[in-house]
């Protein structure tokens, strides 16, 4: 079972992944980031570290390719950007 961990160079991220590694074999372990060179410490620990942005998604297509389960630490960003989600901000519009 291969799992992907987002927001895993966060402060929830890699206590996430220090408690996934006391159940699962780091090659098993998928975490992604913006920036890999962040997780350099992971990669040389055997976990496959991927890039990928919550705004970007084809970068989460690779990110997430061949992952079982994931375990998605959400970002402020998470569903911000996608045009046909209104923002809590945004008001939903009235049918005309
Ligand atoms: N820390 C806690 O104890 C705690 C408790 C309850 C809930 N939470 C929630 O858990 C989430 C993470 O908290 P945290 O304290 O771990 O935050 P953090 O230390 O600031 O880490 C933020 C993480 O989000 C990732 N991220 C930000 N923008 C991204 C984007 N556009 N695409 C992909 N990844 C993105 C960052 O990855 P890169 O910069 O590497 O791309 C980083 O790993 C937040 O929503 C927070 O409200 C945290």
């Amino acid at each position: 079972m291969t799992v992907v961990v987002t927001g895993a160079s966060g402060q929830f991220g890699r206590a996430t992944v220090e408690g996934l590694l006391q159940r699962l074999p780091p090659e098993e372990i998928v975490v992604m980031t913006r920036e890999p060179a962040k997780l350099a410490d992971l990669q040389a620990r055997g976990l496959d570290v991927r890039r990928g942005d919550f705004n970007d998604p084809v970068s989460l297509e690779t990110a997430f390719a061949g992952a079982d389960r994931m375990l998605l630490i959400s970002a402020s960003l998470v569903g911000s950007g996608s045009p046909s989600t209104p923002t809590p901000s945004t008001p939903p519009r009235r049918p005309a």
